[in-house]
């Protein structure tokens, strides 16, 4: 006999969504850290246990919920951020689904405590989706989640969740994204004591770049803003020898929103192609403005992907935006599309060279250099102590140097010292020549060397 259809009872609901959207740690701190974020928090505490399977702690100063709305957050398909399918097409907050909250309590010991202003607080406990105490606590506005015990009750799920490791770091990854997304907002984020992210929350993304990815891999970004087609593409590119194994250092935000998009990935690697070497990836900082009702973010539960109404435009205008940002900061040669930096993992040692990347990757391999050296510019350091060892073709220099061998494009290099020159000339430029070397011995046209100088 086929058994008979019957509804499913809430719990088994939330506990099938929760293998939507609540994948693992970190997709538990990004729904969290999204709903302070759209309560309107300027302050975001984030700590985490155990790399986020004992504990995960959000403290946010945003606008707190009502006792009443509080109890409705638990509740599937409850939300104060739509009303009707038609707001779907212009969603400016980052959630909009109401089943995160019920999602996580579905799958961990969960506690709610928020407050609309200072002084007593509603506080639920929610024991694996069921609600087990409610209480009034003291305490300031805003509102503080805590999610112990994730998964306790799905074995599976905890079962594949891999290494503290590798979770923490998604963790650390999902933080960082926002935390430049928002640089508005200040966003600290510890495992244990020990803090990993603190953002000043000074609305200065470069300031908020370099507290994320470090001092030193900021410094080297170039600044870009410009509007094509009636998209305003506004952030940070880094130098094509500045590059990375995986796209962990390329953030696009469409409105604000992190997200994860083929067409934007494909327009990076087509802005960077034949500029960084191949399986390597430029770092990226931008956020599309655009029109709400051109995209299209109600595509998964997870709510990273998204469909654009016109994909060419926003694939050409990162383009143009990136092409022309790393022309205008003179990060790129205008008369030489070969020209192809590369860099032994992030900015230790590199090479200047045109020789094909696949070249300039393998002598790498051969003979790494230094690799624990933290990030440095300019070249002016990576070239100390050059030694000029032949002429390859008539196109290559090879030449030893302190830490290792340098090829260098010598058309290119001479073409260079001449874009600079010529900045120089024209007075004002960002990025100013510091030092041209010339060797005049043979029929070696030119070495260059520079150095990025900001301001
Ligand atoms: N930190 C917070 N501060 C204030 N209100 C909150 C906070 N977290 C959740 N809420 C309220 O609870 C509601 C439910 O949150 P939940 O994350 O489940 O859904 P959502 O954010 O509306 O949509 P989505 O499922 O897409 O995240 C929110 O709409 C919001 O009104
Ligand atoms: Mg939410």
């Amino acid at each position: 006999m086929p058994r008979r259809i019957a509804l499913l009872d809430p719990h088994t609901i939330n506990q099938i969504a929760a293998g939507e959207v609540v994948e693992r740690p970190s997709s538990v701190v990004k729904e969290l850290l999204e709903n302070a974020i759209d309560a309107g928090a300027t302050r975001i505490e984030i700590r985490c246990d155990g790399a986020g399977r004992t504990r995960i702690r959000v403290t946010d100063n945003g606008a707190g919920m009502t006792p009443e709305d509080a109890e409705m957050s638990l509740k599937r398909h409850a939300t104060s951020k739509i009303r009707a399918a038609g707001d779907l097409h212009r969603v400016t907050s980052l959630g909009f689904r109401g089943e995160a909250i019920p999602s996580i309590a579905a799958v961990s010991r969960f506690m709610l405590s928020t407050a609309e202003k200072d002084g007593a607080r509603h506080k639920i406990g929610v024991e694996f989706g069921e609600i087990v105490s409610s209480e009034t606590v003291a305490g300031p506005r805003g509102t503080e989640i805590v999610v112990e015990d994730l998964f306790a009750n799905t074995p599976a799920r905890l079962k594949f969740l891999k290494s503290d490791t590798t979770e923490a770091a998604q963790i650390a990854e999902v933080v960082g994204k926002y935390a430049v997304a928002f640089p508005d907002v200040a966003v600290s984020l510890s495992f244990g004591s020990q803090a990993v992210i603190t953002t000043s929350g000074t609305d200065d993304l470069l300031e908020a770049l370099g507290h994320v990815w470090g001092v030193d891999l900021a410094r080297a970004l170039a600044e870009i803003d410009m509007t094509v087609a009636g998209i305003r593409v506004r952030g940070f590119v880094g130098p094509p020898h500045v590059n990375k194994p995986s796209r962990s250092h390329q953030v696009f935000f469409v409105n604000g929103r992190p997200v994860r998009s083929k067409t934007l990935f494909a327009s990076a690697d087509a802005s960077y192609r034949s500029l960084t070497p191949e399986r390597r990836h430029a770092i990226i900082a931008v956020n599309l403005f655009m029109d709400p009702a051109d995209v299209d973010i109600n595509v998964s539960p997870m709510k990273t992907e998204i469909k654009f109404q016109r994909e060419g435009a926003a694939f050409d205008a990162l383009r143009l935006a990136i092409k022309s940002g790393l022309l205008e900061h003179g990060l790129m040669p205008s008369a030489a599309p070969s020209l192809s930096f590369a860099t032994e993992q992030m900015g230790s040692v590199g090479l200047l060279a045109s020789a094909p990347s696949e070249v300039v990757t393998d002598l790498f391999k051969e003979r790494p250099l230094d690799a624990s050296a933290p990030a440095r510019f300019p070249f002016l350091e990576l070239l100390e102590g050059l030694q000029v060892l032949g002429q390859v073709m008539n196109t290559f220099i090879v030449a030893s140097t302190q830490r290792g061998i340098a090829i260098i494009d010598q058309h290119v290099a001479h073409e260079r010292v001449l874009y600079e020159y010529l900045c120089g000339l024209r007075g004002g430029a960002r990025w100013r020549c510091r030092t041209c070397f010339r060797l005049s011995r043979s029929n070696l046209r030119g070495v260059l060397l520079w150095h990025y100088q900001s301001g």
